[in-house]
């Protein structure tokens, strides 16, 4: 039985306490209809801050009601309904002793206007990018670029007045930040392309404007990711070197921790070095850092929206990277979806209760 004593640890970074280095993972859910949390959703959050989870990031929620989302039934913090939402989940896991960040979501070039209230909308995209000779999308302007700027910061004020204690900046999975990073979906010659200069300026303005607002002591977490959801293989940065012109610049802009998403936490993030991606944040910025991928379970996350079930799994890995603190906290999505007694009962060493993650649980708020 592995000794997990390592994850119940209380940690302190400078501007955020926590009870464990449990994080839940953000996870888009789709159960609140008219982009607003209900009383069902709040339940589902307080669950697992009663259940020992350190800091619980709440799923995607969209920065504006037109090109942000193009998913039902996701939430948003714009509307007074949805901050009122927000506000009741956020005071519940608080009753409860716990601490929540909201992630903020802006879909970029993966929202389908055809699923949207305004499909003759267009979404948005750091450049054009052609597919067999068809343009899938113009480049943003200027002015948009400004927008959808401001509709990040004020979010996030709107978050921090609410009670929220981090923001996160959903900066992953080819969404609308990182579409600026990948130079695959950034071609653009102007100030928000070219080279990681250019490249990372449009996140590095979320977060210094952000920083301005919200004051020094305010937590802001940006969650990364080298794979892109067309290309699993693809990578941001394809060397340290490049990782670093890529995280530099959000650290001078105010970032505190760095969330590296990776399907499973335990791969190396470049060759002939063992470190995974968070690994290698950490030891590039000296800031924390946060992993995610497959923790306690047989399988993939991909794989599950494709129906497939996933088995527990062994600790080991985990506990030996946490130990050689390569990074600090650790990110844990299905497990905790399926079972908000997740922590606890890996807590208090009880195996046999542990749960196999099956699709059921993907409609399901337990
Ligand atoms: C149902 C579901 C919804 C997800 N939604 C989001 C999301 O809104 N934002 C995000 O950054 N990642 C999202 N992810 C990815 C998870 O945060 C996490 O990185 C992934 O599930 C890997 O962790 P796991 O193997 O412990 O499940 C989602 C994953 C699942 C299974």
């Amino acid at each position: 039985m592995t000794d997990t004593r390592i994850l119940f640890e209380p940690v302190r970074f400078d501007n955020l306490s926590l009870n464990n280095r449990i994080v839940m993972a953000p996870m888009t859910r789709s159960f609140s209809p008219g982009n607003v949390p209900g009383e069902d959703v709040a339940a589902y959050y307080r669950r697992r801050a009663e259940g020992d989870v350190g800091l619980i990031l709440t799923e995607g929620v969209s920065t504006n009601e037109t090109t942000a989302t193009g998913t039902p039934n996701v939430p948003n913090i714009v509307t007074d309904a949805a901050k009122d939402g927000w506000k009741k989940v956020v005071d519940g896991v608080h009753e409860a002793g716990g601490k929540i960040g909201i992630q903020l979501w802006h879909e970029g070039p993966y929202r389908n206007p055809a699923k949207t209230a305004h499909p003759d909308v267009p979404s948005w995209s750091a450049s054009g990018i052609k597919v067999a000779g068809k343009a899938l999308w113009e480049p943003m302007t200027e002015a948009e670029i400004e927008t959808a700027i401001t509709e990040f910061v004020d979010a996030a004020v709107a978050a921090k007045e609410i009670g929220f204690d981090a923001i996160e900046f959903h900066g992953a999975h080819s969404y609308l930040i990182d579409s600026f990073f990948w130079d695959q979906t950034n071609l653009r010659n102007d100030k928000w392309g070219g080279d990681w200069q250019g490249r990372t300026r449009f996140a590095a303005e979320i977060i210094r404007r952000t920083r301005e607002k919200v004051g020094a002591d305010y937590p802001l977490i940006i969650r990364l990711s080298q794979w892109k959801q067309q290309d699993f293989a693809a990578k941001n940065a394809k060397t340290p070197q490049e990782m670093e012109h890529w995280l530099t610049p959000l650290v001078e802009a105010g970032i505190d921790i760095f969330h590296l998403s990776q399907r499973r936490f335990w791969e190396s993030a470049f060759e002939g070095s063992a470190l995974n991606d968070a690994g290698w944040a950490k030891k590039l910025t000296g800031k924390p850092a946060i992993s995610v991928g497959s923790v306690g379970l047989s399988g993939e996350f991909t794989a599950a929206y494709a129906g497939e079930s996933s088995e527990p799994a062994s600790l080991d890995r985990l506990v030996e990277m946490m130990e050689r603190e390569e990074f600090d906290l650790i990110a844990v999505g299905r497990a905790l979806l399926q079972d908000p007694d997740w922590a606890v009962k890996i807590r208090d060493g009880r195996k046999d209760e542990l749960k196999t993650f099956t699709k059921e649980a993907l409609g399901t708020l337990y």
